[in-house]
Order: structure tokens, then C-alpha cells, then sequence
């Protein structure tokens, strides 16, 4: 899995198309899709154009996308599978991931509320009933991997204690104001990669992009802000996933190199601690618009 990905959680049509594009043009090679994102058909049609136009195989990327909390149940699994793979325009995927620990009332409609505009869950189905069913995805070669994303210890262990497949990937959001140390530790010792996603804090101008230890080593190195935190996140040995949606920026992402210790040292003291998206706590997405 290339450490540097681009995530394709982009609200309109026309913009997914040509960031996707640049991205690839820029030189990015691994792409994070979710049905959730409603968007995977503009990806799938920029990532066929792109990689015609630049003569890049199938093989050169590397494609995830998550099944949603309405699929949980396992005989949802492998058509909301199929029909990621139709949208995208593939015939397998580098990574299936499950979007999110919370499973919701089954069916087409993607944010089921009660009267009270309550989420409707579900609790006829497992966890382990749900990975049951990715792992046959990988048994019959439909997809190389799979993983979980806005998964905290307390669920990941025994998840992964009971899984025939292991998690390959945990994505969760991480950056100087949420580093994920524990749960870092936990995916290195057992081998896992710790993807992370809003690395410049989502672009929030609250966020680490102004931290002032980040724009001083920026200043230091002669790098931007954000080559700041994206180098820092690879460092510390996690993938990340980053949605620039122009073509500068996806050339000044993209464009990273190492930090000198010391610079790493400076961040890693940060006290700062931030939460920007609160999907892990229940299952609805914090970054994308409720409204269609
Ligand atoms: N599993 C989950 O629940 C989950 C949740 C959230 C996200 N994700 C995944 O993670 C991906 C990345 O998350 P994210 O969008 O929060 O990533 P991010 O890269 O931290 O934030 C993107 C924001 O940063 C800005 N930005 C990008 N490059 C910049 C630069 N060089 N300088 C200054 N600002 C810059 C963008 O602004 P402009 O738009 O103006 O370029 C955009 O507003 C998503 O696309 C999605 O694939 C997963």
C-alpha cells in the first residue's frame, strides 16, 4: 500500500472527477473510496480516464472502499461489494474496508432516523458476523484485503483475536492533535497499518495546519505546513489519506520528504488535543453533509 493516499471524500460530482484526476497526474497511486460517499462512480470514471491517458496499469494502484452500516448483515456484504466494484468500474479492489463499527437498520436508505431523527441501529447483526462475510470476499479473491476503519482498541482486539483474515488496515482520524498512539502501537505489534485520515486536521484553519510548532518548522525546513504533517504522519510509520482538490495542492501533498529528528521530537510534544470528527463515537459521518 503506498503511505501516501488520496481520499476521494469530495461532496460534488465535478470536483471529485478532476481532483481524482490530478491526483493520479500528480503521482498518487492509492486512492480511498466509500459507497457512503456517494461518489464512487466519478472516481471510477476519472481513475479509468487517468490511467489510459498516463499508460498506468491496474496494478500501479491501489484502491479501497468501505462497506457501509446499512450492509452490515452478511447477506448484504458481497452486493454492496458488487455494486462498489460496478460503480468503480473494477473487477477487484486492494482493500474492503468496514466504514464504520455501527451497524444501521438494513436497507437503501443510508442515514435511517426514527420520528425524532434518531439514527436506527441494528442490533440483529455482529461485528464478527459482518467480518465473516469480507473475509469470504478474500477467500474468493475479490479483494486482496480487508480492514476496519473508526475502530477503537476496546472493539479492535477482540475482533482480531476472532478473525480467521486479520485486519490489514485500521483507518481512523490521526494528526498532531489526535496522534493514536496506543492504538499505533497495538497496529504495529500485530503488523497492521494505522491509515490516517484528516492529516491536516481537515484543512480547519483551528486546526494543526496553524499550529504555531508546525508553520515555525515549516519555516525551518522550507517546506509548507501540510508537507509538514504529512511527512510526520509517514515518520511515524502511519499511511495517511489527504484530499487536496486542486492540482497545485495535490503536487505540494504529494511533494514530501523527510523531517529532521528534532522537528519530529517538537511535534510529538504538542499538548494540543482535538477531535474534529465524531463518527467513531456513532457511526455518522461527521464530514459529510447530511442533505443530498
Ligand atoms: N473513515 C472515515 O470515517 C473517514 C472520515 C473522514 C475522511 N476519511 C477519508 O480521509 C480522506 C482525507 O480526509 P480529509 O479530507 O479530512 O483530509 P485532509 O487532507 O486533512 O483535509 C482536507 C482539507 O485540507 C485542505 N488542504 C488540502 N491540501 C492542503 C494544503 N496543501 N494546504 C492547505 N490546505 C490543504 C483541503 O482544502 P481544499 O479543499 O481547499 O483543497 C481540504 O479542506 C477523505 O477524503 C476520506 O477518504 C475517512
Amino acid at each position: 500500500m503506498p503511505a501516501l493516499g488520496f481520499g476521494t471524500l469530495i461532496p460534488d460530482p465535478a470536483v471529485t472527477i478532476t481532483a481524482t484526476r490530478d491526483a493520479l497526474e500528480a503521482g498518487f497511486r492509492h486512492f480511498d473510496c466509500a459507497e457512503r460517499y456517494r461518489n464512487e462512480r466519478e472516481v471510477g470514471e476519472a481513475l479509468q480516464a487517468g490511467l489510459a491517458a498516463g499508460g498506468i496499469a491496474r496494478e500501479d494502484i491501489f484502491v479501497t472502499t468501505k462497506v457501509w452500516n446499512t450492509n452490515h448483515r452478511p447477506e448484504r456484504v458481497e452486493p454492496a461489494f458488487d455494486a462498489s466494484l460496478d460503480r468503480l468500474r473494477l473487477n477487484y479492489l486492494n482493500l474492503y474496508l468496514m466504514h464504520t463499527p455501527f451497524a444501521f437498520q438494513p436497507g437503501d436508505e443510508q442515514d435511517p432516523r426514527d420520528q425524532n431523527g434518531d439514527v436506527i441501529y441494528d442490533d440483529g447483526v455482529t461485528l464478527l458476523a459482518t467480518w465473516r462475510a469480507m473475509e469470504n470476499l478474500v477467500d474468493h479473491g475479490r479483494c486482496r484485503a480487508i480492514g476496519l476503519s473508526d475502530i477503537g482498541l476496546n472493539e479492535l482486539v477482540p475482533l482480531y483475536e476472532a478473525a480467521r483474515i486479520k485486519p490489514a488496515v485500521v483507518q481512523v482520524e490521526s494528526h498532531p492533535y489526535l496522534p493514536e498512539t496506543e492504538l499505533l502501537e497495538f497496529c504495529k505489534e500485530k503488523g497492521i497499518v494505522l491509515l490516517a485520515f484528516a492529516p491536516l486536521g481537515h484543512g480547519m484553519t483551528s486546526g494543526p495546519l496553524k499550529d504555531p510548532v508546525i508553520t515555525a518548522i515549516a519555516a525551518r525546513v522550507g517546506k509548507t505546513p501540510a508537507q509538514v504533517l504529512l511527512a510526520w504522519a509517514v515518520q511515524r510509520g502511519t499511511a495517511l489519506l489527504t484530499t487536496p482538490r486542486s492540482a497545485a495542492r495535490a503536487r505540494e501533498n504529494f511533494d514530501i520528504s523527510a523531517l529532521p529528528e528534532d522537528a519530529l521530537d517538537e511535534i510529538n510534544r504538542i499538548q494540543t488535543r482535538q477531535r474534529l470528527n465524531e463518527v467513531v463515537k456513532t457511526g455518522s459521518p461527521g464530514f459529510i453533509p447530511r442533505s443530498r
